[in-house]
C-alpha cells in the first residue's frame, strides 16, 4: 500500500492585499449579487468571471420553484462567457454570497458542480483559472481549479 498526500495552497488575503485586476473582477462579483433570484433560500451568490479579452462577465444564482431547475451563479457566468464569448479563456473567477444584506463572514464555497464546470472552463483555456472566494472581509485565492477539486474528471479521462 501507498499512501498519497493531497496539498492544496490557499493565499488568505484581505482587500488591500489584491491586484487592480483580482479587485475588479471581485467587484463584478459584488454586484451580481444584486441580479440574484433567490426566493427560496434567500442565500444571494454572485461570480465575476475576468476573460483574457479584458471582458468581466457576472452571473448569479436564479433559483426556480422546481428546485433542481435552477442554477448557481458560478455556472450562470461561465456558461454566459462561454456562450457569448466562445473564442476567450476564462482567467480568473470570483465568488460571494450575501445573505439578509450582508456579505457573509464565510468564504463562499463553490458546490461540487459548479467546481466541474470551471475545470472544463480551465481544460478549455489551456491555462491555470485563479478562483477568488470570497467573504465580507477575507478572500481564499486558488491558483488553479486544480485545487478545489482533485482528481478531477476532465476530457484526458475520456481518453485514458
Ligand atoms: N449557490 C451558488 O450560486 N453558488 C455557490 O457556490 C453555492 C450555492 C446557490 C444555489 C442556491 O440558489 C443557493 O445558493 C443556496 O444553495
Amino acid at each position: 500500500m501507498e499512501i498519497t498526500n493531497i496539498v492544496a495552497k490557499i493565499m488568505i488575503c484581505n482587500q488591500n492585499e489584491l491586484t487592480e485586476e483580482q479587485k475588479s473582477v471581485v467587484e463584478a462579483a459584488k454586484i451580481a449579487t444584486l441580479g440574484s433570484y433567490a426566493p427560496y433560500s434567500h442565500f444571494n451568490v454572485g461570480a465575476g468571471v475576468l476573460l483574457d479579452n479584458g471582458e468581466i462577465v457576472k452571473g448569479s444564482n436564479q433559483e426556480n420553484a422546481a428546485y433542481p431547475s435552477g442554477t448557481c451563479a458560478e455556472r450562470t457566468a461561465l456558461f454566459y462567457a462561454g456562450a457569448n464569448f466562445p473564442q476567450a479563456k476564462v482567467k480568473k473567477i470570483a465568488i460571494i454570497a450575501s445573505h439578509n444584506g450582508d456579505f457573509t463572514e464565510k468564504v463562499c464555497s463553490p458546490c461540487g458542480a459548479c467546481r466541474q464546470v470551471m475545470l472544463e472552463s480551465q481544460y478549455r483555456a489551456g491555462e491555470p483559472i485563479e478562483v477568488l472566494l470570497c467573504s465580507k472581509d477575507e478572500i481564499y485565492i486558488f491558483d488553479s481549479v486544480d485545487a478545489l477539486l482533485p482528481l478531477g474528471f476532465d476530457y484526458s479521462d475520456l481518453n485514458a
